[in-house]
């Protein structure tokens, strides 16, 4: 290893926990030369959310420069050349093959090798791919999945071939409800398709579920639930043309896109860094059990000290706050200091055509709808809480203004007893309002 390149701290992935990771390092100081980034990816960390978003609009669609890190949280854009003028060293399109953590070094596909004294592992999530369960067909053309911004340009121009085209997609989380909207601005003919009774259902109630579903009927989305992809044909070119359903139905599709969920990157690490609940387990400054290795973002299993319990989050408020947190306890550390435990409370947002929602807390127990919920209203507001040994412990909102979203997050940090479930149903926000 004569030729391994040496740096005081590598962060291995180059999203959105590795582009929050540097702003801090800048900002507690960093030499150069201590500090690189490797990436698989061309491009330096971006805000990740918009490629499901405005990258896909049909009119001035969002595209990079624009939305590099950290603009998606209110702060200064990190251009690719920021690094290089910090002294740190992006490696891009650099894909990590190999770890040896005791070794302390990363071997890259290419051949280079890498050494740190810390490492940070942000390598946060791929997708779960139909043909990992052998779908038949499953690998025809014009079958996309949605990670990186490669994926959303070759997306984006299939959008632009297949004008006025008919579309499949598959699963209704986050990507399908997110996707599905997109293409129809697009004014592609869009089917959702998705096993489960609703959509969204590891956060969403029945009640919240039935608002978007209708909302999204009357753009003129089909769903159809209680089904899943079996199998693809495809035209003599191999592009998909048919989608076959379990319940026997048909669907004719130009373009299919599927979001059945995401699995944390940690292949790499495998037998080499304790693991727990599908990801990296670390304590509540992204330490796992070696000590000069951290991991941060999607791949982190961390102890959500509200909740006194560890959690992975695949969301972005907690990749940056979390790649914050881990800098800072690093630089700490080096001055023998320590920093406060990462006391997280969970944050998830979407947005599709003029909806907008916001979810604090945590979605466990009996839950209180409120607020106008008809998909056909010209402004509907609405939101739920949920509620646990009498105490609110989770609050989602429709169409909230920032002030209204701020309630529903204290109410979901501060916990507030509830003496009456049907008063709180009569109150709705007044009573976040009031916390
Ligand atoms: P992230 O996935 O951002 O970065 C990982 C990086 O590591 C990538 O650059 C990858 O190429 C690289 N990498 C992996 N393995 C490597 C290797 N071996 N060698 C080198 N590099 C490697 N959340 C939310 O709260 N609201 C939202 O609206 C959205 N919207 C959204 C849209 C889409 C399309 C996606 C895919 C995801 C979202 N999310 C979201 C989720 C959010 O984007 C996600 O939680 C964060 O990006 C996680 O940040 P990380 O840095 O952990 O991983
Ligand atoms: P998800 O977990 O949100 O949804 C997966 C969905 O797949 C399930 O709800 C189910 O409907 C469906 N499903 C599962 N198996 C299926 C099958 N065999 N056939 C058809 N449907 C099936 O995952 P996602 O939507 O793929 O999102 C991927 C990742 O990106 C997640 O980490 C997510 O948090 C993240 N993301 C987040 C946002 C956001 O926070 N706004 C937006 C986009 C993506």
């Amino acid at each position: 290893t004569s030729m391994a390149k040496t740096f005081k701290y590598i962060i291995v992935g180059g999203g959105v926990a590795a582009g929050y990771a540097a702003r801090e390092f800048a900002k507690q100081g960093v030499k150069p030369g201590e500090l690189a980034i490797i990436s698989k990816e061309a491009v330096a960390p971006y805000e990740r959310p918009a490629l499901s978003k405005a990258y896909l609009f049909p009119e001035s669609p969002a595209r990079l420069p624009g939305f590099h890190v950290c603009v998606g949280s209110g702060g200064e854009r990190l251009l690719p050349e920021w690094y290089p003028e910090k002294g740190i060293e992006l490696i891009l399109s650099t894909e990590i093959v190999k770890a040896d953590l005791a070794a302390k070094s990363l071997i890259s596909a290419a051949g280079e090798t890498f050494s740190y004294e810390t490492l940070i592992i942000a390598t946060g999530s791929t997708v779960i791919r139909l043909t990992d369960f052998g779908v038949e067909g499953a690998d025809a053309k014009n079958i996309f999945y949605l990670r990186e911004v490669d994926d959303a340009d070759k997306l984006y121009e299939a959008i632009k071939a297949k004008k006025n085209g008919k579309a499949v997609v598959v699963g209704g989380g986050y990507i399908g409800l997110e996707l599905s909207a997109v293409l129809k601005l697009n004014n592609i003919d869009v089917t959702m398709v998705y096993p489960e009774p609703w959509c969204m259902p590891r956060l969403f109630t029945a009640d919240i579920a039935a608002f978007y579903e209708g909302y999204y009927a009357n753009k003129g989305i089909n769903i159809i639930k209680g089904t899943v992809a079996v199998g693809f044909t495809s035209n003599s070119d191999g592009e998909v043309k048919e989608v076959k359903l379990k319940d026997g139905r048909v669907l004719e599709a130009d373009i299919v896109v599927v979001g059945v969920g995401g699995r944390p990157q940690t292949a790499l690490f495998k037998g080499q860094v304790e693991e727990d609940k599908g990801g990296i387990k670390t304590d509540s400054f992204f330490k796992t059990n070696l000590s000069d290795v951290y991991a941060v973002g999607d791949v982190a299993t961390f102890p959500l000290k509200l909740y006194g319990e560890l959690r992975r989050v695949e969301h972005v408020d907690h990749s940056r706050k979390s790649a914050e947190q881990a800098v800072k306890a690093i630089k700490a550390a080096e001055d023998g200091k320590t920093v406060e435990e990462y006391d997280y409370l969970p944050y998830f947002y979407s947005r599709a055509f003029d909806l907008s929602w916001q979810f604090y807390g945590d979605n466990v127990g009996d839950t209180v709808l409120f607020g106008d919920n008809e998909p056909a209203s010209p402004k509907p507001k609405f939101g739920t809480y949920w509620i646990k040994d009498g105490k609110v412990v989770g609050a989602f909102l429709e169409n909230g203004t920032p002030e209204e979203n701020s309630a529903i997050a204290k109410v979901a940090r501060v916990q507030p007893p509830v003496a009456d479930v049907d008063q709180l149903a009569k109150e709705g926000l007044s009573f976040a309002s009031k916390i």
